[in-house]
Order: C-alpha cells, then sequence, then structure tokens
C-alpha cells in the first residue's frame, strides 16, 4: 500500500499546531508497520533541518492562468521519505499562515502535489489531504488528472483536524488564481463564497476526522462552522479515528529536557523532582501543594474564560497554577496580571518554549485542558504519559481519551457542560484525591500505562486505506 500523507506541517520540519505532530508521527507508525507512506508538504523559508534536503529536480505548476516554478527536495528522517516543494515567492516569508495570498499559495501547492507525481518513482494508492491547505487536491485530481492513466486509479481521503479553518475567500479566486473555471465552480462554492474544505468534503473518497466524537459533533450547527447540512449529505463517507501521540519524542523516562527522568517504577522520586524544578523555576511555594497547569494556545475555543472564571477561585483553595502559552491579549493580560497578584501561588509564561512545555508535563500535578470544542487534543495524553492527570471537559477527542475516575475506572477528572462550575468541582475532586496519596499514586500509574501510541489508531487508518483503495 502506498499512501502520500500530503500536509502544510510537519514534525520535525515546521510546526504551528497539532497537524504537525500527527503528520509527523502516523506516517512514521505506518512504515513500521510496512506501508510506503511519504510526506509531502512546503519548503517554508524557516523550515528546520535544512541540511538534510536533496534537491531533486524542477518543473513548472498551473496557478490559473500562470505556470509557476516548483522545486522538488527530499529529505529521510526515521523511515519516512519527505518530499518539499519549493517555490520562494509563496514560501519564504516569516511563518507558515496568516498572509493575505494564503488562498493563492495553497491551491499552488495542492496543483504541486499532483504535478509532483509525473516527476517521482512513486504512484500512491491514497493521497490522505489534511485542512484546507491540502483540500483542493481531491479537488483537481478529479477536475484535471483523473483522465490521465497515471492518475486514474488514485483515491483520495481528507481529514478534518479543525473545521474552524475551511479556507474561505471571495468567489473571484476561484477562476484567475485557482485555475476553476465558471462551469466547476460549485464544487468550491459555498454560502456565496469560495470554500476549499467544501471542495474536499464533495469530492474526497473518504473524510475523516480525528475523534469519532468529533465525527459525530461536526454534524451539529454548534461544531460546525456553517458545515453541518453539507456534512449530514456525505455521512456515508465520514467516519472518526483517534490521534496517537509519538510516545519516543513524549518520554519521560529519556526527555532531554525534564530535570530527571522518571518511567512507572520510579515516578514518585521522578516527578516530586520534577515539580521542584518547575516550582523553582516559575518561584512558586514549595508547601505541599498540588500544581495545576495548562499549556495551550490562549484562545477562546481552549476553554480559556472558563479558567479565568476560577482562577483565583483555585488559587484561594490551595492550588498552584502554571500557565503556558500566547494567543488573545484579553488572556495573556488577564493571566500576567493574575501571577503578579498572586505571589509564590501562579506561574505565567506568555509565549510557546517546547522545552519548557515538556518540564510542565513532567512537573505539575494535574493538566486542565477545559476546551469548547477539541477535535482530537494531543496534550492531554502527553500529560497522561507523563504522569499528569488531565482534567478536561467532555468533547471531542478528550471525551473519546480521558474518562473519570471518581466513580470508578479512569484516567482523569471530566465534567460535561461548558460552565465554569463544572469546571471548578472538576479541579476540587482532582485536588481532594491529589491528597489521598495512595489513591493518586494510582492514578498516575494507571495513566502512565494508558496505551496512547500510534499502534491502535495506525491500524484503524491502514483498514481505511485499504477500503478506500478497493472502493469502485
Ligand atoms: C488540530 C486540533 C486538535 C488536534 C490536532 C491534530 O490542531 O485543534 O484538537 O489534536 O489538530 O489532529
Amino acid at each position: 500500500m502506498k499512501i502520500l500523507y500530503a500536509a502544510s506541517e510537519a514534525t520535525p520540519f515546521a510546526k504551528s499546531g497539532g497537524l504537525a505532530d500527527v503528520a509527523g508521527s502516523l506516517p512514521k507508525a505506518l512504515v513500521k508497520d510496512g506501508v510506503d507512506a511519504r510526506v509531502i508538504m512546503p519548503l517554508y523559508g524557516d523550515l528546520k533541518l535544512r541540511d538534510k534536503l536533496e534537491y531533486v529536480t524542477n518543473y513548472s505548476v498551473p496557478v490559473g492562468w500562470r505556470s509557476q516554478y516548483c522545486g522538488l527536495f527530499k529529505a529521510e528522517v526515521n523511515g519516512v521519505t519527505y518530499y518539499f516543494l519549493d517555490n520562494e515567492y509563496y514560501f519564504k516569508r516569516r511563518g507558515l499562515y496568516g498572509f493575505y495570498d494564503d488562498g493563492e499559495r495553497f491551491a499552488f501547492f495542492s496543483r504541486a502535489v499532483l504535478e509532483t507525481l509525473f516527476y517521482i518513482d512513486f504512484t500512491p494508492d491514497i493521497i490522505n489531504c489534511n485542512d484546507w491547505q491540502t483540500a483542493l487536491v481531491p479537488v483537481y485530481l478529479n477536475l484535471y488528472y483523473r483522465h490521465l492513466d497515471k492518475f486514474n486509479r488514485i483515491k483520495t481521503i481528507f481529514t478534518i483536524h479543525n473545521i474552524a479553518y475551511q479556507g474561505k475567500y471571495g468567489t473571484d479566486i476561484l477562476e484567475d488564481t485557482c485555475g476553476i473555471g465558471r462551469r466547476d465552480q460549485h464544487i468550491v462554492e459555498y454560502d456565496g463564497c469560495a470554500n476549499f474544505m467544501k471542495g474536499a468534503i464533495e469530492t474526497a473518497d473518504k473524510i475523516t476526522t480525528v475523534s469519532p466524537t468529533y465525527a459525530q459533533e461536526i454534524l451539529d450547527p454548534w461544531f460546525s462552522y456553517g458545515l453541518d447540512a453539507l456534512l449530514r449529505e456525505k455521512q456515508y463517507k465520514l467516519c472518526g479515528i483517534l490521534n496517537g501521540i509519538d510516545t519516543e519524542a513524549n518520554d519521560p523516562a529519556t526527555d532531554p529536557h525534564i530535570a530527571f527522568n522518571y518511567d512507572v517504577n520510579n515516578f514518585e522520586e521522578g516527578k516530586a523532582k520534577c515539580k521542584e524544578a518547575l516550582q523553582d523555576k516559575f518561584g512558586l511555594d514549595k508547601d505541599g501543594s498540588p500544581v495545576f497547569a495548562m499549556v495551550s494556545r490562549m484562545v477562546g475555543m481552549k476553554g480559556f474564560d472558563l479558567v479565568q472564571s476560577v482562577a483565583d477561585g483555585l488559587v484561594d483553595r490551595g492550588i498552584e497554577l502554571v500557565i503556558l502559552g500566547s494567543g488573545e491579549s484579553q488572556y495573556e493580560n488577564f493571566f500576567s496580571d493574575l501571577c503578579g497578584r498572586h505571589p509564590g501561588r501562579v506561574g505565567t509564561y506568555i509565549g510557546f518554549e517546547p522545552a519548557l512545555s515538556q518540564e510542565i508535563y513532567a512537573g505539575a500535578d494535574a493538566f486542565i485542558m477545559p476546551s469548547k470544542s477539541e477535535p482530537c487534543g494531543l496534550a492531554q495524553m502527553v500529560a497522561c504519559r507523563y504522569g499528569t492527570p488531565p482534567i478536561i471537559r467532555e468533547t471531542g477527542g478528550l471525551r473519546d481519551s480521558i474518562h473519570d475516575c471518581t466513580l470508578g475506572e479512569g484516567n482523569g477528572f471530566t465534567f460535561a457542560g461548558y460552565s465554569a462550575h463544572e469546571l471548578y468541582d472538576a479541579c476540587c475532586r482532582a485536588q481532594d484525591r491529589y491528597y489521598s496519596k495512595e489513591d493518586w499514586n494510582n492514578l498516575i500509574k494507571y495513566d502512565m500505562e494508558c496505551d496512547f501510541s500510534w499502534d491502535v489508531s495506525a491500524k484503524s487508518y491502514e483498514g481505511l486505506y485499504n477500503e478506500t483503495a478497493n472502493l469502485w
């Protein structure tokens, strides 16, 4: 089975969010299972590990009525071949997205993915596209390549990592920039806009999302950002597969960034040392209080408004808080201010600092993730692996991966309603449990033994790939 995994970011080369982790770790797991999975992504100006890249060739790619240069490079990491598409005009910029011409940049990239197949000795059975940036791949495949021998058997899967970002533009970009003529524009038009994700939902052979619960949720207007009606119509080809995490890169036994390495046999000593180091770093009191932490982009979707409502209350109850992230200024300001108001009780770091995040996963006692919506979420799984029980709201992949331990077997503390009271209550339950040493240690052990590796989910993808390849 040959899979081309098309993504706009993938570790270890470029990352802005969870998509990069998945694009870096799922293909690796597939290759380990004997699947020939290769990744294709843009060659960004600030790409990491540039010295690993090897030039292959170059060609022209149609972008509307023009032709643009495309250079092809490749590299091999962890047994996975990565292809990089180079065009400095589009990709030699600081950062990955957020430019005025993102629509054109990723129309180019999507078209270039297909053109590349003329120049490499690899014809995939399936192209697995991810999010709006690669959503035009199945559209272009059907419109312009399907009649060619090389392409007529290729199937496409479109994976939605976050339905909030659809690639929406004015319809005027369709003909001139995307090269999609009047007759075909209905494929990508939705609600009076050009909508790349809509095009993929129409044309891909299968649609997947990153957790079973999210696959249900996006059929509902509360979660769908306007696409529920279309998705209900296409439900026959929709399914959800829970992401895994890279258990080698996220391993407290080998993690070079944490104060003391530990595993399930010596976590008591290990976590205590990591906690002390964390408290020292943030100037927190070492008086036996539990440390609850959050590592997240500071945006509304992640539930920061709930945390904001309960933060002072939690500190008053004797819980220390550590918050790392950046994003909307209202939250950045609130948590900086909270830190100033509670010296020795709250630590705030505004920014993203991968090494410090790992120190927090290891040193915190519990991990807060009260998202309003969470397609999958990886941080809660990483927290478990580091023996840091998550406190989560039951949505998307959080609901599928974390189960409440209050009344029975479980790996964390959960609540259902999007309410500050329920979050507060879940935090109190976690704090009570924390003071019962034996129960808490049993919970940590249980969490560290949860299997969030790709072993299970990669098999689900393989099943789906086989089913899709055999479609008519
Ligand atoms: C997006 C989602 C997140 C998911 C990740 C990887 O970032 O918001 O929930 O874990 O993609 O699929």
